[in-house]
């Protein structure tokens, strides 16, 4: 070999060697979500929606790939610590990214505060978690649970209701939900009589329905979610409710839901941060690619979990990757304008969307928009110091 090829050999592999050592190892992003039981569906579409953005941006973040641990949380806050340890301790994530059920998300972001990770909840609205224990490492892609319940509340009001009853599953998000809801229908001169609820995940209502039809209020407003939602609907409408007591609910009472409720969903009026036919060019496209990967319509869950990784995106972005500028990062997440599906969305102070609130019709297989039920809502993040 002459002198210059052996030059010329020895400066390409050093090359290499150098190209490979700035090649940063993948971000880790841990999904703990519910992959079995009443929320299963729920975690996977979530998961699916932030998938579907990574691939839409070729499969790296700020320019780094992204490597997914997950954990199947069962939606039991009894298990939440242990299982969020796995992927902060066990796997050590950069990101945790969850989940649906308001107690075990409080346990995830307790943990996500003590140990410093970043934390995105794609869903959960506990008030909490953008309440007394907001920080600057947590961010919510999603809701508060106040929100939906208060936009419901204004939505009874103008409908002319004076006299509600209500009915959920008794832990924080249906708790909350209902107080919002409240809030807002007695603002607008309701009174709410009575408030039934059943432990969660179970789906006996026979007893509470038949407490409705003796006391026959004007309304009924309703928080359930997923598989149980679809019991509730079914039971109400067996139970002949839905031709004499009008239910509005929170959303999640009929969104990925419809399908499996058929007619008897038919009409409910509800509120919520999307609805399926909004017709701008940013919602049109989500849901074709949506359908196009997954060969499935997408609902507001998969619209939860695509903007997570929006939100994420934003940080990496700002930060060309590098984790260690990790107030960069953080900032750059919360001050993002979000190009959302269910449109342009920001963060308030305490990391928690500041969205309109749609008034919904459930119309065959969607969530038609009949409107905007309150603009631009801002949850008070009452207890929130930051
Ligand atoms: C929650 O537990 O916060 C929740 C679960 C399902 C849908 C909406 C909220």
């Amino acid at each position: 070999m002459s002198f210059t090829f052996k030059a010329l050999v020895a400066a390409l592999c050093l090359a290499g060697v150098t190209a490979h050592a700035q090649q940063k190892p993948p971000i880790k992003v841990g999904f703990m979500l519910p992959y079995t039981g009443t929320y299963a569906s729920l975690g996977q579409m979530i998961e699916s929606g932030f998938k579907l953005y990574v691939q839409e941006q070729g499969g790296k973040l700020g320019g780094r790939e992204l490597q997914y641990f997950k954990v199947d949380d069962e939606s039991e806050p009894s298990k939440a610590t242990d299982n969020v340890n796995k992927l902060i301790k066990r796997d050590q994530v950069d990101v945790l990214v969850g989940t649906v059920h308001s107690g075990v998300a409080l346990a995830m972001a307790r943990a996500a505060k003590e140990n410093n990770t970043l934390l995105i909840v794609p869903n959960a609205g506990a008030d909490a978690i953008t309440g007394p224990l907001c920080a600057p490492n947590i961010v919510r892609s999603s809701f508060s649970n106040w929100q939906p319940g208060y936009a419901a509340g204004v939505i009874a009001a103008q409908k002319g209701h004076k006299r509600a009853m209500t009915i959920t599953w008794n832990y924080a998000a249906g708790a909350e939900t209902v107080k919002g809801f409240a809030e807002a229908f007695e603002k607008g001169g309701g009174k709410v009589l009575k408030d039934l609820s059943v432990p969660f995940p179970n789906v006996e209502f026979q007893a509470l329905l038949t407490e409705i039809a003796a006391q026959k209020p004007d309304v009924v407003f309703a928080f359930f979610a997923g598989g149980g939602a679809v019991k509730f609907v079914k039971d109400y409408a067996a139970a002949g409710l839905n031709k004499t007591v009008p239910l509005v609910a929170s959303g999640f009472l009929t969104d990925g839901t419809l399908e499996a409720q058929g007619d008897s969903a038919q009409g409910i009026l509800t509120a919520l941060h999307y609805a399926d036919n909004l017709d701008t060019p940013r919602n049109n496209a989500f849901r074709k690619s949506f359908a196009l990967s997954y060969k499935a319509n997408a609902d507001v869950y998969a619209v939860q979990g695509y903007d997570a990784a929006q939100i994420l995106a934003a940080g990496l972005v700002a930060v060309k990757g590098d984790l260690t500028q990790r107030d960069a990062l953080t900032t750059a997440m919360r001050k993002t304008s979000v190009d959302s599906p269910r449109g342009k969305f920001t963060l308030s102070a305490a990391g928690n969307p500041v969205q309109d609130m749609y008034i919904r019709e459930a119309k065959g297989k969607y969530n038609e928009s009949r409107g905007v039920a309150v603009k631009a809502l801002a949850d008070p993040a009452r207890g929130c110091k930051m």
